[in-house]
Formats: structure tokens, C-alpha cells, sequence
């Protein structure tokens, strides 16, 4: 959600900040614009729509030379998608430029104060407020970040802001609050990104800014403060990821691709989290064994694809800990006065480490003295930075707005957790734990052998480009994979789809059954309990009524007697079913998205990162 780019050095800022915004396109998007600053001007431009749009009126109609500029791509918030509503957005004498991620809560107030002062607001946004009131400072102090500071001090919100001084073209000067911003450290250059990616192809080495701070990078340096003006300090850190993996590598997708990377990265995940014994030791779980045996609560949190992973890991916790463990979508945590005290364990699950609602949650958290373990797969993000315990997820950078990789190695973080837990607590045996370990260890050999028979899920998918409704039912560990596999469907084929326990079906969903209507059922492995065989009436019943059933089951599960048509997985214990369940369906959902036409890697409206409430 929102790219910002920033650069100054030695080389052309056109090509840099174009090809930066191009690495953040993945964020979700819909206008982009650059400002470069020209011999005492700016000269910007600005479209709505994709990159391809702004690049083809920049090459109509070029940009002067410049070696110091700016760049965004915008997900809409306050005013439409159109080029005027497009960053940056100029001061009322176009001296300075900016660039906005984030959201100005007090822009009606500021707004009504610049116009009362004579100024006339070109666009409806929050940014155009932050621009004219960012110029309005430095008329008056001539030094661009020490008017960022004085401008930061009267916003009210979350923002990442980036501004550019016509009179000054040797420096880009930055400020963060609540909102994603990195620097990228070069020889004779600097850069600034939303993330990484904007900048990897130049730099490894990067900066992480703190919480209220205020950036200036010229050519050769790099000066952070507060918003009061006192010096600061980032933390410099090495990026582990190269170019390569923000490529393709000649799949059609980065979804396809990462989706492909899933056995690395389960591998990845589980790699130097255990003495291969059994005995399990998470290092970076900054928290005392004697803080975890004191824990009487778990509260797990997280958005979208992450709150599903936290639905397993209530299943498995729960059952390797005895510790009561609660699942909630991090939007609507903090409004309902949940009961947390300083033995509650909160998980804030989050593939980005910048979600707004789950950054906010992990706070308001804190605040009641709950202890907060982040479970995340970017280093250098917000979330684990302001969570007492971190586990990393290792799967690299995921670039494919629905997360697939994400998912699986956030599901092995949650289990590794659930068994660390366990082995402080004494709750499970050591050859109890050892023994999941051992199945875990197994994961990225099943999930290739998964991948080995996509063509047959092609195949399925490829039938299905005219359904307009699909539904996923699943029981015990199985129902998050049926919320997972319709909410991929939901994500990129757009078309209607649901995800239910197959329990509540009789209470209800059963009405929705119709003839032809497709229905996956994530069947649970066979067990000592009858959830197999409940299950497998459930089947049943909706096929009685005309629905053509997918089962999804464990090999030598004798489905074709109870469904129309099979999809074999490998046999694994219950509780670690839905990483290999989940395979097929992130195969179908990506499939039947591109036989349909759609772009599988930046859907509509959708937004890798959501920075903001
Ligand atoms: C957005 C993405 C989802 C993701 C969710 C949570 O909605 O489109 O794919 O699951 O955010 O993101 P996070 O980075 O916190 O895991």
C-alpha cells in the first residue's frame, strides 16, 4: 500500500526512482508520480493507473536531468485514483515537493487553516494539506529538515513523508511515524524505500529508522534526528535477500514462483530451530523460560491470511501447552477491552511487520503489560521491533499479493512456538515433541511432491473458468485451510467464495448448495476420533444435493466412494495437515485467476502491505 522512493547521488533519479517504484509495485497501487528538482525548480509528473502510465507520459514529454528525486505509487485513501489526486504534491509556490504514505488525521483543520492564509489547494488528499503546510515552514526556516521536524510536529496520524527543496538539489529529506520507511546506504548515493526492494539492486546495506524521526541523505551522508531536532540514531543492517529473489525467474507470476519456493522455504523456517534431537531452541525468543512458564493466556492476532494461520496454531497450542489460547483479527482486538495481563502471551502474526490494525493491537498490548512474540517474515519491519520476542519466518521476500509462502512457514513459526512452549512448560514428553519435530522436518519433501502433481490441479482449474461460486468446507485444523483456500479465491479470481466448518453446515450454508455447485472439502487424516467419518457425511449431504465435491485427502483414504473427485496428500498428523492442504488450493485459486485473465500478483483493489486503519 503506497511505494515511496527516494534518491540522490551520482546517478540519473529518473531511471532509479522509476525502477524503485517498479520493485514496489507489488504493494498495491493505483497512480504514481516523480518529482525531480531542476536548477532551482521541480518538475514532476503524475498519472493515474499503472507505472506503464507515467512512464509513457515521461518519455513523451521528458523530465530535465537530475541526480536528487522523489517517487510514489498511491492506494487511494482520501480522494479518488486520478492524476491530480496522484504525489507529489507541490507547496503553494512549488518549492518543495512530497510524497505520503499514511494517513493525516487533522488535514480538515490544517486545511481550513491554509486557506484562511490564502492558499488554494489544488487535490482533495491529506498530502496536499502536509505539502502546503511543509512549504509554509520552510519559507520560514530555509533548512527543508528542520521544516519536515516543525511540519511533523503539527500532523496528527501515521505518515511516511518525502520531500525534495527546489533551492536545495544535494539533498531528500524523510520522516516516519507509524508508517514503513528504510534508507539504503550506498557509495557516493542514498536512498529511501518503503521497503528494500525499492533499492536492492543498488545497495544491500540499509537503515532502519525508528518511531518519529526525521532523515536527510545527500550524496555521502546520512543524518538522523528526532522530531524535536536531538540527534538519532538508526540500525544499520545487512539486507540477506539479493535481486534474484525479486524476480521471477521465468515463472508467469511471483505467486506461481513463490508457491514454487515453498519447500525452500518451509526449510528454511525450520533450519537451526532444533538440535536435531528433538530438543527445540528458538533464540530469538527474547523472553525467560521462567516469563513462558508463567503465561495463562495466549492471544493470537493478525490480518487476512495471518489471522487463518493464527486459527491453526490455536489447535495446535492449545493442545501441546493446556494454555487457553484465543484467536482475533487484529482490527477488532483493541476495541472491545479484552481482558490482558502481564501473564498474557499476545502473538502478532504478520508477513510484512507493517499492518496498521496489527501494529496498533501489538501496542495497544503493551500498554496493558501483556508480553508480545511478533511472528514475521521481514527483517527490519515495524512489528518485531516493537514486540518483546520475535520468531522470523525465513521464506524471503514474498512479492504476490496473496500470500502462499507467507502462510506455510508463518504455520511452521506458530508450531515451533506451540512445542517450545511445551518443552518449557513440560506439557509434552521429549520423544513427544521430537517425534512432531521429526514430521516437520518432513514438510518441504511433501509439499514438493504436492508441486511435482500441479498440472493435475491446473487441470481442475482450468475447468472452472465461468464458476461464479465455490465453497471450501473443513473440520478441526482443516477449517482455517478452507478459510485460507476461499479467501485466495476471493482475492484473485473475484469470484464468490466461502469457507465453513463442515459441522455448521446443517445450520445453515447447506441452503447455498445448488446443482454443479464446486465444493472442496479439506478431509481430516483418519484418527482415532470420527472426525474423518463426520466429515465424510458431510460429503455426502451437499453431494445428495447436487454439488460436485473436491476432496482433498490423505493417500489411501478411499474418498472416490464418497466424493467426485480426489486430490491426494500426503499422510502427516492432523495438526500439520493444513500446510500440505493448503498446497492445492493456492495452486488453484493462482491457475484458475490467469485462465480468467486477471493480474494474479496485484488484484484489484488489494494491497500487500496495509499501512494504514
Ligand atoms: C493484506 C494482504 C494479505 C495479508 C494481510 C495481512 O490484506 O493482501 O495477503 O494476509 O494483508 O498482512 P501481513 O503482512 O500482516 O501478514
Amino acid at each position: 500500500m503506497c511505494g515511496i522512493v527516494g534518491y540522490v547521488g551520482h546517478r540519473q533519479a529518473q531511471d532509479v526512482v522509476v525502477e524503485g517504484l517498479r520493485r514496489l509495485e507489488y504493494r498495491g497501487y493505483d497512480s504514481a508520480g516523480i518529482a525531480l528538482v531542476d536548477a532551482g525548480t521541480i518538475a514532476s509528473d503524475k498519472r493515474a493507473g499503472k507505472l506503464a502510465n507515467l512512464e509513457a507520459a515521461i518519455a513523451a514529454e521528458p523530465l530535465p536531468p537530475s541526480t536528487t528525486g522523489i517517487g510514489h505509487t498511491r492506494w487511494a485513501t482520501h480522494g479518488a485514483p486520478t492524476d491530480r489526486n496522484a504525489h507529489p504534491h507541490l507547496g503553494q509556490k512549488a518549492r518543495v515537493a512530497l510524497v505520503h504514505n499514511g494517513i493525516v488525521e487533522n488535514y480538515l483543520t490544517l486545511r481550513e487553516e491554509l486557506e484562511r492564509a490564502g492558499h488554494e489547494l489544488d487535490s482533495e488528499t491529506d498530502t496536499a494539506v502536509a505539502a502546503h503546510v511543509l512549504e509554509q515552514e520552510l519559507l520560514e526556516c530555509d533548512d527543508l529538515a528542520e521544516a519536515m521536524r516543525r511540519t511533523c510536529r503539527r500532523l496528527e496520524g501515521a505518515f511516511t513523508l518525502v520531500a525534495v527543496d527546489a533551492h536545495d538539489p544535494t539533498t531528500v529529506v524523510a520522516a516516519r511515524r507509524n508508517s514503513p520507511l528504510v534508507v539504503g546506504l550506498g557509495e557516493g548515493e542514498n536512498f529511501l524505500g518503503s521497503d528494500v526492494a525499492a533499492f536492492i539492486e543498488h545497495t544491500r546495506e540499509a537503515l532502519e529508522l525508528g518511531q518519529d524521526q526525521v532523515v536527510a541523505i545527500t550524496a555521502d551522508d546520512v543524518v538522523v534526528t528526532d522530531f524535536d531536532g536531538s540527534p538519532a540514531t538508526g540500525t544499520r543492517y545487512h539486507v540477506d535477500w539479493d535481486l534474484s529473489a525479486a524476480r521471477k525467474d521465468g515463472f508467469d507470476w511471483f505467486m506461481r514462483k513463490e508457491i514454487f519456493e515453498q519447500p525452500r522455504a518451509l526449510a528454511d523456517a525450520l533450519l537451526g530451530r532444533h538440535d536435531g534431537k528433538g530438543q527445540l531452541q528458538l533464540d530469538e525468543v527474547r523472553l525467560s523460560e521462567d516469563d513462558l512458564r508463567t503465561i495463562d493466556k495466549i492471544v493470537v492476532i493478525g490480518c487476512g491470511t495471518a489471522n487463518y494461520a493464527g486459527l491453526v496454531a490455536k489447535y495446535a497450542i492449545e493442545h501441546w501447552t493446556r494454555i487457553p489460547c484465543e484467536v482475533e483479527l487484529a482490527h477488532e482486538f483493541r476495541y472491545r477491552d479484552p481482558i490482558l495481563t502481564r501473564n498474557t502471551l499476545v502473538v502478532a502474526i504478520s508477513q510484512s511487520g507493517e499492518t496498521a490494525d496489527t501494529l496498533m493491537a501489538i501496542r495497544y498490548a503493551r500498554r496493558q503489560r501483556a508480553k508480545v512474540l511478533a511472528i514475521c517474515n521481514t527483517n527490519g519491519s515495524t512489528i518485531p521491533r516493537e514486540s518483546d520476542a520475535v520468531i522470523y519466518t525465513h521464506a524471503g521476500p514474498e512479492i504476490g499479493v496473496a500470500s502462499t509462502k507467507g502462510f506455510l512457514t508463518q504455520l511452521v513459526a506458530c508450531y515451533l512456538l506451540g512445542l517450545y512452549l511445551a518443552q518449557v512448560r513440560g506439557t509434552k514428553f521429549g520423544d513427544e515433541i521430537a517425534a512432531v519435530v521429526a514430521e516437520l522436518d518432513k514438510m518441504p519433501a511433501h509439499v514438493q511432491t504436492l508441486l511435482d502433481r500441479a498440472e493435475e490441479v491446473y487441470a481442475l482449474a482450468r475447468q472452472h473458468a465461468d464458476t461464479r461460486s465455490v465453497l471450501f468446507l473443513g473440520r478441526h485444523a482443516g477449517f482455517p485451510v478452507a478459510l485460507e483456500g476461499a479467501l485466495k479465491l476471493k482475492e484473485l479470481a473475484y469470484i464468490h467464495a466461502e469457507g465453513f466448518a463442515a459441522g455448521e453446515l446443517k445450520h445453515g450454508p447447506i441452503a447455498l448448495i445448488e446443482e454443479g455447485l464446486p465444493v472442496f472439502c479439506v478431509m481430516p487424516p483418519r484418527g482415532r476420533d470420527q472426525l474423518h467419518d463426520k466429515m465424510a457425511s458431510a460429503v455426502q449431504e451437499v453431494r445428495a444435493r447436487g454439488a460436485r465435491t473436491y476432496a482433498l485427502v490423505e493417500e489411501g483414504d478411499d474418498a472416490a466412494a464418497y466424493a467426485d473427485e480426489v486430490i491426494r496428500l500426503p499422510k502427516v498428523p492432523t495438526l500439520l495437515q493444513p500446510i500440505v492442504a493448503t498446497v492445492p488450493l493456492q495452486l488453484f485459486a493462482c491457475e484458475l485467476a490467469t485462465v480468467m485473465g486477471h493480474d494474479v500478483d496485484q488484484p484489484r483493489n488489494l494491497a500487500k502491505s496495509v499501512t494504514v486503519e
